[in-house]
């Protein structure tokens, strides 16, 4: 993947200026950055606090040719890279709370927004990450690389080093997809056997993971022994005290 980086002081959302550009004809590797988001996007219809300078606030653009039901795990395989930047670049101890929120010491430090976008070349996808560079304010479950690291964050530096580590990932991605299940379980305590309780738009249930489908879905087995198959939804770990 030939890695083109546009550099912009403040966008509303670097996802939509990079999906703009997916739709202009921009290659599979290009990445918009931004200073700032006046408009930043999380899962699920929220906001990112996207202050200037206060985070790393990316979108590549991707081209994979696979099958459509096979696009969720581009989230977990952007999971797999942030993790191994974190622990291997900044001697952090992460953790990836399904599907796609990195976390240290329990709060969250990086989140993924994919987004799939027709474009005349075929479907494309905007992988969106942002780093918390500092600690939002009045968000007592987020961190960020300056209150958990020594190391000097530098947001271009991050930003190339993690591409590297998205191209590495990406490169197994496409010769077997599913294989990233594995790479991200190996990485998660929330694969398997964590208590939880699931938030879905209709209500929430408890229940213990159980390891994820081939397309990343999360299998979570309920108190009567039955299985559910989450393909979206917000996860909490259960305090066993
Ligand atoms: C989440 O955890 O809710 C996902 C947050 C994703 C934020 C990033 S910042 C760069 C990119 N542009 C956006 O508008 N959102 C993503």
């Amino acid at each position: 993947m030939d890695i083109r980086i546009l550099r912009f002081d403040s966008l509303p959302s670097t996802n939509t200026e990079a999906a703009n550009q997916a739709r202009q004809g921009a290659a599979e590797g290009l990445c918009v950055v931004a200073d700032e988001q006046t408009g930043g996007k999380g899962r699920q219809g929220r906001s990112w606090v996207s202050t200037k300078g206060s985070g790393v606030y990316m979108s590549l653009v991707l081209r994979p040719k696979i099958e459509a039901r096979y696009l969720p795990l581009i989230t977990l395989m952007a999971a797999v890279a942030v993790y191994d930047l974190l622990k291997e670049g900044y001697r952090l101890d992460p953790d990836i709370k399904w599907p796609n929120d990195i976390l240290v010491g329990g709060k969250k430090i990086c989140g993924i927004l994919a987004e799939a976008v027709e474009t005349p070349a075929g479907v494309a996808v905007i992988l969106g990450i942002g780093i918390n560079l500092q600690t939002p304010v009045d968000q007592k479950n987020a961190t960020s690389l300056t209150a958990e690291s020594q190391h000097r964050a530098d947001r271009d530096e991050i930003v190339e080093a993690l591409l590297v580590d998205i191209a590495h990932v990406y490169a197994e991605f496409r010769s077997s997809p599913t294989g990233i299940v594995e790479m991200w379980t190996a990485r998660s305590s929330y694969a398997s056997g964590l208590d939880v309780e699931i938030a879905l738009e209709n209500g929430t249930f408890t229940g213990s993971t159980d390891g994820l489908e081939d397309n990343g879905a999360l299998r979570v087995r309920l108190p009567d022994g039955s299985l559910r198959i989450i393909q979206a939804g917000d996860v909490q770990r259960l305090r066993t005290s």
